[in-house]
């Protein structure tokens, strides 16, 4: 079996899509073995982004992960990290294929920033390291 880091990022929380978020992954037979709503801290959010560190939307994504709650979980099942990044779908939610969350739930919102809903850790490595930070 294998784990990975699920966010509900602050659209999706204020939007009241949480429950469909989690619903989605309950669905598909994934297992949630950790859940907590908060206000992230912004140590956490720029160690949890320090890939995109020094990129031009960097400063404008941890502001809007700032914006209000967000509701982090881990997500367990075989295969679970792939599985995950398949159900939220492709980065941009205007584009994300329909029948994903951020394709069936998602759009532009003229902002700086993607505002795509969801989170998902993209590799083994990057989900022990994600869940490390939020569940410390
Ligand atoms: P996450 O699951 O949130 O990590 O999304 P992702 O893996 O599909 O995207 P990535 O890790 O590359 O980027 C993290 C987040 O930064 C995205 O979810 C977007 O909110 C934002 N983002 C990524 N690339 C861009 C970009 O080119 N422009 C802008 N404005 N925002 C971006
Ligand atoms: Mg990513």
């Amino acid at each position: 079996t294998e784990r990975t880091l699920v966010l509900v990022k602050p659209d999706g929380v204020a939007r009241g899509l949480t429950g469909q978020v989690l619903a989605r992954i309950e669905a598909k037979g994934y297992r949630l073995a950790d859940l907590r709503l908060l206000h992230a801290e912004r140590a956490v959010l720029e160690e949890h982004y320090a890939e995109h560190r020094g990129k031009p939307f960097f400063e404008p994504l941890v502001q809007f992960m700032l914006s209000g709650p967000v509701v982090a979980a881990v997500v367990e099942g075989d295969r679970v990290i792939e599985g995950f990044r398949s159900l939220a779908g492709t980065t941009e939610p205007t584009t994300a294929a329909p029948g994903t969350i951020r394709g069936d739930l998602g759009r532009d919102w003229g902002q700086k920033v993607q505002q795509n809903i969801v989170h998902g850790s993209d590799s083994p490595e990057s989900a022990e390291r994600e869940i490390g930070i939020w569940f410390a």
